[in-house]
């Protein structure tokens, strides 16, 4: 059977990805800090308009503003697409009361209920949503990252939505986090940063993707306004160049546990 898939925004992660992600899918986009996670949102975005398909972007951690602005850098005129009804960037940062597209409160059923509600205006066609991130809502009780995915996953699952939704990690602990997320998720594009020779270089694996083969090499990746978010060439590297010294990974699952436990 052949999978529909759809299109990232971005040449050559799509052709990574056999063709791009599979329709309806939920996949998370982890990094830490700066790794380009919310840019390559808005190549995913950016690429339905372009292709007639209406989007739908919850922003927590920046303004409808800054999404606006950095989407601009790239030339793509978040504005007008949401002048003609085909965008609604929810904002959960600001928490305007008079703004209809505002999460006042960061909670998972107050999120679920106003994706539905924006989705009910562009009816039945397919249509892509971004949750930038989906981190805030469990970030003073990460034992709930995996009930809360999965409650998002399940809910949105009949609203014909293809999902992207961002996911922080504090620290390169290589593969220590065994939680949350990355299971319920149907894939994960994993964004990586290291400093090398005093230059920060940035770095993409796909490192879940039900249902396809899919490139499984380490790729360079460069950020500029001509090109935005783009795959260089892939690397190689050696799990001591990018993991922590195991006795401190082991000292961060051993907290983590206790910590859920409390919980
Ligand atoms: N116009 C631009 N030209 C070149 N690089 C840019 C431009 N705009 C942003 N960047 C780069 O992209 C980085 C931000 O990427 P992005 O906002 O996607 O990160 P993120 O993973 O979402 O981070 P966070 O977890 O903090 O939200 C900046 O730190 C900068 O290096
Ligand atoms: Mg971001």
């Amino acid at each position: 059977m052949k999978i529909e898939r759809v299109s990232t925004g971005i040449k050559k992660l799509d052709e990574l990805l056999r063709g791009g992600i599979p329709k309806k899918f939920f996949v998370a986009v982890t990094g830490e800090p700066g790794t380009g996670k919310t840019i390559l949102c808005l190549h995913f975005i950016a690429k339905g308009l372009e292709e007639g398909e209406p989007g739908i972007y919850i922003t927590t951690e920046e303004s409808r503003e800054s999404i606006i602005r950095q989407a601009m850098q790239f030339g793509w005129n978040f504005y007008e697409e949401m002048s003609r009804e085909n965008l609604i960037i929810v904002d959960a940062l600001m928490r305007e009361e008079r703004d209809e597209w505002c999460l006042r409160r960061l909670t998972i059923d107050e999120l679920i209920a106003l994706v539905i509600k924006a989705k009910k205006k562009f009816g039945y066609t397919h249509a892509r949503l971004v949750i930038d991130s989906m981190s805030a809502f469990w970030l003073d009780k990460p034992a709930m990252a995996r009930k809360y995915s999965y409650q998002v996953k399940r809910t949105l699952s009949k609203w014909n939505f293809t999902i992207l939704v961002t996911s922080q990690y504090a620290v390169t602990t290589s593969d220590a986090f065994g939680f949350g997320i990355e299971h319920v998720a149907d894939g994960i594009i994993r964004l990586r940063r290291y400093i090398r020779g005093g230059v920060l270089r940035r770095f993409l694996i796909i490192e879940k993707m039900r249902q396809t083969n899919h490139d499984l090499r380490m790729w360079e990746i460069q950020i500029s306004e001509e090109h935005g978010l783009e795959l260089v060439k892939p690397i190689e590297m050696r799990k001591e160049d990018i993991a922590l010294p195991s006795k401190v990974i082991k000292k961060i699952v051993e907290a983590k546990r206790r910590k859920e436990e409390e919980i």
